[in-house]
């Protein structure tokens, strides 16, 4: 797998050293009030489990999916595969975390369902932004890191299914995408 990888994007402790810059904004935020994290499926389940464990006060956890890449690397037509339950959302405080904000179709919409549902507040949280990608105006509130316009994978992003389990994130070499 690692012979598919041309190099190394973010290294695994850089990751982790934005993803405990993220946790203590967040704690900051919300201390002494009740929220619910939205993970989005699949790709945002690293970044979510890593990001939940070092946030020290209470929450609760709840999953939405999307998808809108099959075995490309632009992005196609959106589906909503699964929303939390209204009794998840109703009157909550939201904060819905991404793998990556690309052209702003996913988390755009996903925000407007959760509000849509009843959601108290909708704030959204992502690990990689890609700025220059923006189809549509839409930015989150937090972010851990800036890329460029590099179709990246790893930590829970990956392209035609694969390479969601390496500890860093890299750019595919062009023979590796089909
Ligand atoms: P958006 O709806 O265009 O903002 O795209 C968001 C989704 O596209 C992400 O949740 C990813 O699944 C996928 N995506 C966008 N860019 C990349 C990339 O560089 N690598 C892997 N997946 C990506
Ligand atoms: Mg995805």
């Amino acid at each position: 797998m690692n012979h598919d990888i041309e190099r190394v994007l973010i290294p695994e402790g850089e990751i982790l050293a934005g993803v405990e810059r993220l946790a203590r904004e967040i704690t900051e935020f919300y201390r002494g009030s009740e929220f619910t994290v939205v993970s989005v499926l699949k790709g945002s389940c690293i970044f979510a489990s890593d990001l939940i464990r070092r946030i020290p006060i209470p929450l609760e956890l709840a999953f939405a999916a999307a998808h809108s890449y099959g075995a490309r690397t632009e992005a196609g037509e959106l589906s909503i595969d699964l929303l939390p339950t209204g009794n998840e959302v109703r009157g909550r405080r939201i904060l819905l975390v991404d793998d990556i904000l690309d052209t702003g179709q996913t988390l755009k919409r996903l925000k407007d369902e959760l509000l849509a549902s009843g959601a108290g507040e909708v704030r959204t949280c992502v690990f990689l932004d890609k700025p220059s990608r923006r189809a549509l105006e839409f930015e989150a509130d937090l972010r851990a890191f800036e890329v460029d316009n590099l179709f990246v994978v790893g930590y829970g992003l990956d392209y035609a299914g694969r390479y969601r389990n390496l500890p860093y994130v890299g750019v595919l070499r062009d023979a590796a995408i089909s």
